[in-house]
């Protein structure tokens, strides 16, 4: 992330306060043309409910009043949206670090290019295995991994060097617990950063919990940590928790910080998120497709819209403050790293300085071949692909 001085003290402003909102998500559509195996946004898709471009662009506006530094643009998936280059664009122009959450697999490279002219440098990509048969069937669709590798390092190609950071986006679940060391040194080989994000599963309401994401999740048991050929369900997350964390002190280029993979670690083991509170809504929050602003993904629809004219001043308003501090303060919590993780970059010098030391390192290896990236395909043993339940 390329930081001015103005973006700067925002960054040690937050730290201080924890009050300035330097992370927004904006999940531009939840249309998306996958179906994964853990996701249920895209049955909410849309197109009538959401924003257009003049009004995403009075919303980058405000953005940048509110003191946000970086946005990501997310969804469902951010190019079923069909100027989601000129959205990205708004946020640019208004001086915010843009970053692209996308699955990559059936979008054309003119649109990458496209989002490149227009100043974007910042794109995370899901992958979730490195056996393709695996990651389509997670995905749904066959010719996902190798449409998403080839992409990846297409990216790779076009920013190497100009500033920006690619992130692979892997959530982490029975099906590829072990291959995690692997997807490091993958992500390395290609020129891209990683990020690792513990399956949700759907919460059980009978115990009491919430199930806010009900929408949002679909629950497939054979996701969820259980015991295999490798060990018991805390042996496998321990080993393979140990080798990425001594993998980043060592300089690997997990994006996630050493707390929140210590949380991750125990989250997969017991289920328990972490209990030293959460900062949505303060240090960052989220806009749904329709410009509804929430504190974070997990929408409550109680707040007013971004684009209602007193919006600012209420965001800056004791009310505001308190209902926030009551939802938060209420919530079962979760794993969301770009939530969670934000809040231990803020929380902790470690995962403050292990950021900040990630961030502004100068970019790694020069870009591999499409071919070299495409031959780390794995076919050497059957991949798990219990059947889908439910
Ligand atoms: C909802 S997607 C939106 C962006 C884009 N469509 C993509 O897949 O990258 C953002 C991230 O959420 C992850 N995700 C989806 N369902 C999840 C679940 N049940 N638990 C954890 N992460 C999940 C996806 O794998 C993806 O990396
Ligand atoms: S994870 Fe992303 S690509 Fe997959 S269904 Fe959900 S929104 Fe679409
Ligand atoms: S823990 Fe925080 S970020 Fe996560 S769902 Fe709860 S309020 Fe939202």
């Amino acid at each position: 992330m390329k930081l001015d001085l103005r973006k700067s003290l925002r960054l040690a402003q937050a730290a201080v306060t924890r009050n300035v909102p330097v992370y927004a998500h904006f999940g531009i559509t939840h249309r998306c043309d996958l179906t994964c195996k853990m996701c249920g946004i895209w049955r909410y898709g849309n197109k009538k409910e959401e924003l257009e471009i003049h009004e995403i662009n009075e919303m980058a506006q405000r953005f940048a009043r509110l003191g946000v530094v970086q946005t990501s643009i997310g969804g469902g998936e951010p190019f079923a949206y069909e100027n989601v280059e000129e959205a990205a664009k708004c946020f640019v122009d208004a001086g915010i670090n843009l970053r692209l959450l996308t699955n990559a697999v059936n979008v054309p490279k003119e649109r990458f290019d496209k989002a490149i002219a227009y100043g974007v440098k910042n794109f995370s990509i899901s992958l979730d295995s490195l056996y393709p048969a695996r990651f389509d069937y997670i995905c749904e669709f066959d010719g996902a991994w190798e449409s998403a590798v080839s992409n990846m390092s297409y990216l790779a190609q076009q920013l190497h060097g100009k500033g920006g950071m690619l992130v692979i986006n892997c959530v982490v679940s029975n099906l590829n617990l072990e291959e995690l060391p692997d997807m490091v040194r993958f992500a390395q080989e290609i020129g891209f950063a990683i990020s690792f994000l513990p399956i949700e599963l759907l919460a059980n309401s009978s115990d009491g919990v919430k199930n806010w994401e009900a929408r949002f999740i679909r629950h497939r048991p054979e996701m969820g940590l259980s015991e295999g050929p490798q060990g018991q369900v805390g042996e496998r997350v321990d080993r393979v928790y140990e080798t990425l964390l001594r993998m980043k002190k060592d300089g690997a280029p997990i994006l996630n910080s050493s707390p929140y993979l210590e949380s991750s670690r125990v989250y997969l083991k017991t289920g328990r998120f972490p209990a030293d509170g959460c900062d949505a809504g303060s240090l960052y929050f989220s806009v749904s497709p329709n410009g509804q602003f929430t504190i974070c993904h997990r929408t409550s629809h109680g707040y007013k819209h971004i684009l209602d004219p007193d919006f600012e001043e209420y965001f800056r308003s004791e009310s505001y403050a308190l209902q926030r501090k009551l939802e938060a303060g209420s919530c079962e919590g979760c794993m969301r790293a770009c939530w969670i993780d934000t809040s231990s970059m803020f929380r902790t010098l470690q995962g403050f300085m292990e950021t900040a030391t990630l961030n502004l390192r100068p970019t790694g290896n020069p870009p591999v071949s499409a071919e070299e990236a495409l031959s780390w395909a794995r076919y050497d043993a059957p991949a798990p692909m219990p059947e889908a339940v439910g």
